[in-house]
């Protein structure tokens, strides 16, 4: 083992072990996903666990009768939210609207706060959920949650070392004569000794997610660096990421260029038209979804 990945390896540790003590998925969440692994869970599991929950009752209502599902009329239970949406939705939307609770932290810099870390994952998942769509994979609720949770390794920054992480924002600004700043990633290690894909990665590990989630936060800036058979998803949420960014004010102090490698679009065979029409509805998709999840 190379000294670099031992002190990657250490840092990473440090902050998870750090972070436990600070921020935890919430307990409710934690059981949801343990559904969501278990093949044999019913509607009617999932709303044993909600029910005790009425604020997270009432966030997925909202959710489920925002303008992004398209549902006919208003939905006012949980049970008529499965019925019509299938239980992995809704498991998927209850995980998201428990999410939001960790991306505090107030604010960072003059530019950041750690708000716009959460619109900016509103803003992913959104457009996973719409590539996803496009490639009729049938992956739609895990690539939105998969947009929501995946720049989660910058909360852990915030959580661990907020210090440290506004000093990595500061070389990443663009300096006054508007000269493009240091790359994330490379001032991430040089100062944390880890990036956020790091630290992602090892929430996810410590939390028990579904491994296709450990693959989006610990690849969806290099997707193609993964196995064949995992790099749908990191791809779908590398291509929604730049889609993202590409909005004004978005959040993509992690992306220098919203340019897309050919590869990537040619793994998900994503044609320039179907990628030009996704730019074009973009902004109204983001529009409907847009506090939705707040
Ligand atoms: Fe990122
Ligand atoms: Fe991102």
């Amino acid at each position: 083992m190379s000294v670099q990945t031992t002190d990657r390896d250490k840092a990473v540790a440090a902050a998870i072990r750090e972070i436990s003590h600070i921020a935890t998925l919430p307990e409710i969440t934690l059981r949801i996903i343990e559904l969501v692994e278990d093949p044999d869970s019913t509607a009617n599991d999932l709303h044993k666990i909600i029910a005790n929950d009425p604020a997270l009752c009432s966030r997925i209502l909202k959710v489920v009768n925002s303008a992004f599902y398209g549902l006919p009329g208003q939905i006012g239970s949980i049970n008529r939210a499965i019925v019509l949406l299938g239980l992995n939705a809704v498991k998927n939307i209850a995980i998201a609207a428990s999410l939001a609770k960790l991306f505090k932290g107030g604010s960072l810099t003059g530019t950041f706060n750690a708000r716009d870390l959460w619109d900016h994952s509103i803003a992913v998942a959104t457009g996973c959920k719409m590539v996803a769509e496009n490639l009729k994979l049938g992956l739609t609720d895990e690539a939105f949650l998969a947009g929501l949770m995946h720049d989660i390794g910058i909360v852990v920054e915030i959580q661990y070392d907020r210090q440290k992480l506004i000093e990595v924002l500061g070389r990443c600004a663009p300096d006054a004569d508007g000269n493009p700043g240091a790359d994330m990633l490379t001032a991430e290690t040089e100062i944390f000794a880890a990036n956020h894909q790091d630290f992602g990665a090892a929430l996810c590990e410590k939390w028990k997610f579904p491994k296709t989630f450990l693959a989006v936060t610990g690849n969806h800036h290099n997707p193609m660096d993964l196995p064949a058979e995992r790099r749908t998803l990191p791809c779908i949420v590398y291509v929604a990421d730049r889609l993202a960014g590409s909005i004004e004010g978005g959040f993509r102090m992690d992306l220098q260029s919203l340019d897309m490698s050919p590869e990537v679009l040619d793994e998900l065979k994503l044609s320039r038209d179907a990628l030009q029409n996704l730019c074009d509805t973009y902004p109204e998709a983001l529009e409907s979804v847009e506090n939705v999840l707040t």
